[in-house]
């Protein structure tokens, strides 16, 4: 395939070799092993002289077809898939930090990683620094002679908030620190955060690159010497996909396109109409032209994304009301979706944060956030229109 197809072309593709079946679509290879031709050659493909499946630990070709894609899709080198997305933030974190190092992150996190950072790390002696997200200056200022990484989310989970991923690139080749962004939100579709010099994407694929809620899984994609290193972690500690779950994964991506638009669509529709709504405290989303960083949206993101949050007047008592009055939504934590989900983050994926930590991102007890799915917009509206009125 040559090189400059576009996005489209490549999620379609991107192929691995058909085996000697000369299937058209990619195969499930369930198997936890490969056979050797002889002693000889299972020597050589330990000892790294043979190139070569071994074992699916290691690697496996439907993984393989996955990633292959992925990289194709936000124009990385190398990667590898895991079984969760949280488990391709600590793989990186394991395979780049030791102890004594700091990490500087942004504070607006998906809450697990936020429990990672705060409670997991620092067991092993890694530090760290939270940045605001409207700080600029605050990132510079908090580098350390130990800082190692930086971590950014982007838009974040639940907040929406974005950072200036020109900015943080200049930062991290400055100071020769790896940067790291988890593009969950975006999808490769809407924003590559390799072309402002990002080292490693992280990519919870459980949400927009599965689309349809079946699957667990993640990625960490990026410039080949730093996966290397997290491959070797991944190697040995064992947070491989199954088969079945990146074949799944890989059809998706052919579709990525296709449903993006529609979220994007949809949700821009949504955010417009609340915006218009009496009952509506404040609504954020990208792509409005009253989202604080507008034009920085507009800049590195093709579109506003699949999210919307709000809250309505009348905060926590009426968010609970609000949620318990819908009909069709479906009332859950997943996002990214076929099915348009509402979530009440307070209580539920940023629960395990303490009351302080949560309204330092401005995670509300009214606030509430929509994943916005493919289903008639009109049909969408309609359901969040009568849940508001009984929610009076
Ligand atoms: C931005 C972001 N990163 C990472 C994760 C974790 O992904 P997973 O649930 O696949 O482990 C999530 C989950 O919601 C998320 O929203």
């Amino acid at each position: 395939m040559k090189k400059d197809v576009k996005f489209e072309t490549k999620a379609v593709r991107t192929r691995i070799k058909p085996s000697t079946q000369k299937e058209h679509s990619l195969p499930i290879y369930e198997t936890s092993s490969f056979i050797f031709d002889n002693a000889e050659e299972g020597r050589a493909l330990f000892a790294e002289e043979k190139v070569g499946h071994i074992y699916t630990r290691y690697s496996n070709p439907t993984n393989d077809e996955f990633i292959m894609k992925l990289c194709a899709l936000e124009e990385a080198e190398d990667g590898l898939a895991t079984t969760s997305g949280m488990a391709a933030i600590f793989s990186s974190f394991v395979g780049h930090l030791k102890a004594g190092d700091h990490l500087l992150a942004c504070r607006s996190l998906f809450g697990s990683t936020h429990q990672i950072i705060t409670r997991i790390l620092p067991r092993f002696g890694i530090s760290h620094t939270y940045v605001d997200i409207n700080d600029n200056d605050a990132w510079e200022k908090n580098i350390m002679p130990t800082t190692r990484m930086i971590f950014a989310e982007t838009p974040s989970n639940p907040g929406l908030d974005i950072i200036d991923l020109e900015m943080l690139g200049k930062l991290a080749e400055k100071h020769n620190l790896l940067l790291v962004v988890d593009n969950t939100f975006a999808t490769p579709y809407i924003q590559q955060p390799v072309k402002y010099g990002t080292d490693i994407i992280i990519h919870s694929t459980t949400k927009f690159i599965d689309g349809q809620g079946r699957t667990i899984g993640g990625a960490v994609i990026g410039k080949e010497k730093f996966i290397e290193d997290i491959r070797f972690i991944a190697k040995h500690t064992g947070p491989c996909i199954s088969p079945f779950d990146a074949w799944i994964l890989s059809k998706s991506l052919e579709t990525l396109a296709l449903r993006m638009d529609r979220h994007c669509d949809n949700a821009y529709k949504l955010a417009v109409y609340l915006e218009e709504n009496q009952e509506i405290k404040w609504v954020k989303y990208p792509f409005l032209p009253s989202y604080e960083k507008y034009e920085l949206a507009k800049k590195q993101m093709k579109s506003g994304g699949g999210l919307v949050t709000m809250e309505l007047k009348g905060g926590a008592e009426r968010a609970k009301k609000f949620i318990d009055s819908l009909e069709l939504l479906s009332l859950t934590t997943n996002l990214g979706d076929t099915r348009t989900i509402v979530t009440h983050p307070a209580t539920t994926t940023h629960s395990k944060l303490t009351e302080e930590e949560r309204q330092a991102v401005n995670i509300t007890r009214g606030l509430i956030r929509i994943s916005v799915g493919v289903e008639h917009i009109e049909d969408i509206i309609a359901d969040i229109e009568q849940a508001i009125k009984r929610s009076k």
